[in-house]
């Protein structure tokens, strides 16, 4: 299967990244310690999808804000199809009500570790297979 490799060394705390992958956008966001720190406030019982959606690990795993991002000493990393989990427009970035992102087809609210917070959006935006090959390249696939 494809993979692409993305440098992000440019992309600075606050900085976003669209790619491709697949025919799809893939959104690569440096979160701020801010955006860090509001997604880690957020119990897991206020979300309507509880569940990681990542598919680098366990498929139930729960949808906490480390298990979102691209973990330990990456959190402020966060990789995600930018494709909404509703009906599949691509939000947008920095939007809604919860400082993530916001799909303005039918008004799904993303909070800023991409999960659904509002609207009528089923799950977390997806984060595909990726890693860090190198301090400053991502490989998606
Ligand atoms: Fe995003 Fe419907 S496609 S809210």
């Amino acid at each position: 299967l494809a993979s692409i490799q993305v440098d992000v060394s440019g992309v600075e705390p606050g900085m976003s990244l669209t790619v491709k992958w697949r025919g799809r956008p893939v959104f690569i966001r440096n979160r701020t310690d801010k955006e860090i720190e509001e997604a880690r406030a957020v119990a897991l019982e206020d979300l309507k999808d509880p569940v990681a959606r990542n598919a680098n690990i366990a498929a139930d795993a729960p949808a906490t804000d480390i298990d979102r991002s691209a973990g330990e000493g990456k959190e402020n990393w966060l990789v995600m199809i930018g494709v909404c989990t509703h009906l599949g427009c691509v939000p947008l970035g920095q939007a809604g009500d919860f400082g993530g992102w916001f799909c303005p087809c039918h008004g799904s609210h993303y909070d800023t570790a991409g999960r659904i917070r509002k609207g009528p959006a089923p799950e977390n935006l997806a984060v595909p297979t990726f890693e860090f090959v190198s301090d400053t390249v991502i490989q998606v696939g």
